[in-house]
């Protein structure tokens, strides 16, 4: 047989689908939200279980607009959202149907609050993907029994694949706590696949592992708080997605006091870094305790919509290049023979009274490019650029004016076609 041992497998539809959303909206919101101190609270201030338990009593989802979310999310060009159905306090937002009582139908809000998010990310347009706690710290039996413990999970993760509808995707978190146990994965993945065909898996690896498959029916790998790496697919049984996640400051579950907020600079060259591995951004929000995002985050995520109408074909389109730029610059390639160039540090021009005159404008130099170029231009504005090519070495060299007077997109996109 002549197969090619190396090539790179084609992905399925659910994963290729995923990859070209590139761009996802994290949500950590439960009882925790309340105490604004992040979902960690519980542990971190050793709070007794039967006083951590009581917030449930003063859940109310009073601001939670799971349409508003929805369209704040198509708003910023993020295609999916991930939300914490239940985190590691085991209080779950989706109704457990008898299994337990601490749910959000049995807290004053009465609601299903992963129903309406269901519903109104459909209506939308947006894929919901839901974020399930493996490991529980509400559960006597995770220490105890753990067999019993995973039956429980198990028809907990059952009842999110039976009652609402297609999912986009369940997005474990916890394997890391217990990692020498048998948590019996292939059962799980088994049971997603028959009830859910088109649903991504996704375990999370954590912060010391990222990047790591896990489980051959894993779709995706993560990065928590991490750049992603390249993946080399070559030789894969099945083409795997990455996923980078990120908070907003320091704390996923709402933290008030926390003011230690990244920059949209920051963000947008995440989004980038993550685009150049083939990677997608999930972007964390952690709504207040009646359950709509804060200002600032909503500030943020609205800048990053504007920042994507104008670079977002690059965006969605764009994968892994072998054409290679230098510094921090690199290039995707787009649908239609298009190559994009992300160029990063440029200034705006102008008086030099105001700007910072032209810096880190001028000659780029990108290699491996050996097909014909026709015409460079930016993304944003299609003004055209000048640039010398020659296919033969494969080095393109284009240069890049920095920004007109008035605008400012952190980093630039030239399309080449
Ligand atoms: C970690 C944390 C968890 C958070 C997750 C997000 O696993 O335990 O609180 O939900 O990261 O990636």
């Amino acid at each position: 047989m002549s197969g090619n041992q190396d090539a790179v497998p084609v992905p399925e539809p659910r994963v290729a689908r995923f990859e070209q959303l590139a761009f996802g909206m994290f949500i950590h919101w439960g009882l925790y939200s309340q105490l604004g101190q992040g979902e960690w609270i519980q542990r971190t201030r050793r709070i007794p279980k039967e006083e951590y338990a009581r917030l449930q009593t003063t859940f109310r989802a009073d601001t939670f607009d799971a349409r508003a979310i929805a369209r704040t999310a198509r708003r910023a060009g993020m295609g999916y959202i991930t939300l914490t159905a239940r985190h590691h306090d085991g209080f779950s937002l989706y109704d457990t149907r008898g299994l337990n009582r601490f749910d959000a139908v049995h807290s004053p809000a009465g609601r299903d609050l992963v129903a309406e998010f269901v519903e109104a990310c459909r209506a939308e347009g947006i894929l919901p993907v839901l974020y399930h706690t493996t490991l529980d710290w509400s559960r006597e039996e995770y220490a105890s029994d753990f067999g019993a413990y995973l039956d429980y999970l198990y028809k907990s993760v059952e009842l999110l694949c039976t009652h609402y509808g297609p999912i986009g995707g369940l997005w474990f978190d916890g394997n890391w706590d217990r990692p020498n146990d048998d948590w019996r994965l292939d059962e799980l993945y088994g049971m997603i696949r028959r009830l859910q065909p088109e649903a991504l898996i996704v375990n999370n690896t954590g912060l010391g592992h990222r990047g790591e498959l896990g489980h051959p029916e894993i779709d995706s790998v993560t990065y928590e708080q991490g750049r992603p790496k390249p993946m080399n697919r070559a030789g894969m049984k099945k083409y795997v997605a990455a996923e980078m996640c990120e908070t907003m400051n320091d704390h996923w579950g709402i933290g008030s006091r926390d003011f230690m907020y990244k920059s949209l600079p920051h963000l947008i060259e995440s989004l980038c870094a993550c685009r150049k591995a083939g990677a997608n951004y999930l972007l964390n929000v952690g709504p207040t305790a009646g359950g709509s995002i804060p200002k600032m985050q909503e500030a943020m995520l609205e800048l990053m919509g504007d920042w994507l109408e104008l670079n977002g074909r690059a965006i969605y389109d764009g994968r892994p290049s072998a054409v290679e730029g230098e510094g921090g610059d690199f290039a995707l390639e787009g649908k239609d023979g298009k190559l994009y160039l992300f160029i990063h540090r440029l200034k705006i021009r102008g008086d030099s009274n105001v700007t910072v005159n032209g810096g880190g404008a001028g000659e780029k130099r990108f290699t491996g490019l050996h097909r014909p170029v026709s015409s460079i231009r930016w993304l944003d504005s299609g003004d055209l650029l000048e640039f010398q090519h020659e296919p033969s070495s494969g080095e393109l060299r284009v240069v890049a004016t920095g920004f007109p007077y008035g605008v400012n997109l952190v980093v630039r996109i030239a399309e080449v076609e």
